[in-house]
C-alpha cells in the first residue's frame, strides 16, 4: 500500500541533489501522499545547504536537527537524539534516506529501531574499503532499509551478495542525473567559466575533499602538483570547507591555481561541462562527469561507483598526487571515444522511485 506520510532525512550537499527529484516524484505519482523534510544540518554554510533549496526548488525543511560538525560519534549520535523525538511527533509509514553519509546511517539506525520502515536512495554502492566512513554508513543502511533503490547492475549485485531479498532492492537508475537533466537548460546557459576568464574545454576543475586526502601531508603535494600543472592548463578549485582550512595551514596562495569557495549547484556544473577535465575525489562528481562525456581523473584508489570506470569517462588515478602532473598529456592521448550513460541515468529516476512506492 502507498506511504500516506512520507518523511525525508537529509544533511549534506549531495543529499539535496539526490533527494530533490524523489521529493518531486511522489509529489507528481502520489499526490495524496504527505511529505516532510527533515535537514540535520551536518552542512549549514550558505553555499553547502541553502543555495541548494533555492537553486533546485526544494520545499524549506519541516524540522531542522541543527547538529553542525563533529566527529563521527558526536555528528551521529546528535542525528540520533533529534531526530527521535521528531519521529515520534510525525509518525511517518516511511523513512527515505539518500547516500553514505552520517546523517544517512543515524536516521536509517534511528527510524529502523522505532519500527519505521526504511528506504535507502542509492542503495549497493561498495567501494570495498572499509576505512572509508562511507562506506561503513553504506552498509549499515542497506541493511537497516526494507526499501533499497539502486542506480547499476553493480549495486543490485553487491546487495544480493550480501544476502539481501532481491524483492526489496529496486533498480531505478540515478536521481543525481535526474537533477543535472532538469537544470541543463539553465546551468547551460550559464557560461560561468567565461566570467572567470577561463577559456572552455581549456581549463581543468578540481574538487578534493576526502579525509585520506585532504586531512594530512598529500593536501600539501596535490596543491604542489596542481601549481605545475597551471603552467599548462589553468586550474580552478572550488574548495570544501573540510579542505579549506588544511590549505590555509598550508601558507601562501598556490601559484597557477584559482581558488575559490563553493559554488552553487548551477554554476558547478557549468564549469563541469565546459572542463577539458575535473580532478576529483568526489563520488558524485565521477557520475556527473560521465553523463556528460567530460574526462574526470579521480584521485583515489577504488571508486564505489565502477560503472563511470566500465561506461563512462573516469580513470582512477589512485591516491597519489604524483600522478597529477600526467593529465594534461592523459588528455592529450585520449582517443574522442562517444560515451552514452549508463541505462535508467535518463531523468526519470525519481518518477520511477515513486512508482515503486505506490506499488508497495
Ligand atoms: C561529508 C560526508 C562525505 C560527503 C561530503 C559531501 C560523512 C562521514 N562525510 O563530508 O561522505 O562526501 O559530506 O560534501 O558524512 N564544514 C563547514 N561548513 C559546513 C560543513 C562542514 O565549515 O557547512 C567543515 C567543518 O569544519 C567540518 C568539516 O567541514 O568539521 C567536515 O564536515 P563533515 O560534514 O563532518 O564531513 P564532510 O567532509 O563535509
Ligand atoms: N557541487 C556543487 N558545488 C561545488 C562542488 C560540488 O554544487 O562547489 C556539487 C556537484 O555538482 C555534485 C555534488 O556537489 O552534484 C557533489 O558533492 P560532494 O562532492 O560534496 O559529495 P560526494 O558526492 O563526494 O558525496
Amino acid at each position: 500500500m502507498a506511504p500516506s506520510k512520507v518523511l525525508h532525512v537529509l544533511g549534506t550537499r549531495p543529499n539535496f541533489i539526490k533527494m530533490a527529484p524523489v521529493v518531486e516524484g511522489i509529489a507528481e505519482v502520489l499526490p495524496g501522499t504527505e511529505q516532510v523534510i527533515v535537514h540535520t544540518g551536518q552542512h549549514y554554510d550558505r553555499m553547502m545547504s541553502e543555495v541548494f533549496f533555492e537553486e533546485l526548488g526544494m520545499p524549506q525543511p519541516d524540522h531542522t536537527l541543527e547538529v553542525g560538525s563533529g566527529s563521527h560519534a558526536l555528528q551521529t549520535a546528535r542525528v540520533m537524539e533529534r531526530l527521535e523525538p521528531v519521529l515520534e511527533i510525525e509518525a511517518p509509514d516511511l523513512v527515505l534516506v539518500p547516500g553514505d553519509v552520517n546523517s544517512t546511517a543515524a536516521a536509517a539506525l534511528t527510524a529502523s529501531k522505532m519500527g519505521i520502515p526504511v528506504g535507502h536512495v542509492e542503495s549497493g554502492l561498495r567501494s570495498g574499503d572499509r576505512t572509508m566512513p562511507e562506506e561503513l554508513n553504506r552498509i549499515l543502511t542497506d541493511h537497516l532499509a526494507e526499501v533499497l533503490f539502486t542506480h547499476s547492475e553493480a549495486a543490485d549485485r553487491n546487495l544480493a551478495d550480501e544476502g539481501i531479498d532481491p524483492d526489496w532492492v529496486h533498480l531505478v537508475g540515478n536521481t543525481m542525473i535526474d537533477t543535472l537533466v532538469r537544470l541543463e537548460d539553465r546551468f547551460r546557459a550559464i557560461g560561468k567559466a567565461d566570467s572567470l576568464g577561463l577559456e572552455p574545454d581549456n581549463f581543468l576543475l578540481v574538487t578534493l575533499h576526502r579525509p585520506a586526502l585532504v586531512d594530512g601531508p598529500l593536501l600539501g603535494e596535490a596543491i604542489e602538483a596542481l601549481s605545475a600543472v597551471g603552467k599548462e592548463l589553468p586550474v580552478i578549485f572550488p574548495v570544501h570547507p573540510r579542505t579549506r582550512a588544511m590549505i590555509a595551514d598550508l601558507g601562501a596562495e598556490p601559484e597557477g591555481v584559482v581558488l575559490t569557495e563553493p559554488v552553487g549547484y548551477l554554476d558547478f556544473l557549468s564549469l563541469e561541462a565546459d572542463a577539458a577535465a575535473v580532478l576529483t575525489d568526489s563520488g558524485g562528481i565521477q557520475e556527473e562527469t560521465t553523463y556528460l562525456g567530460v574526462p574526470c581523473f579521480t584521485l583515489r584508489d577504488n571508486t564505489e561507483r565502477p560503472v563511470t570506470v566500465e561506461q563512462g569517462t573516469n580513470t582512477l588515478l589512485g591516491l597519489d598526487p604524483r600522478k597529477i602532473p600526467e593529465i594534461p598529456g592523459l588528455l592529450a592521448s585520449r582517443a574522442d571515444e562517444a560515451v552514452s550513460p549508463p541505462p535508467l541515468w535518463d531523468g526519470r529516476a525519481g518518477l520511477r522511485a515513486a512508482e515503486v512506492l505506490a506499488g508497495d
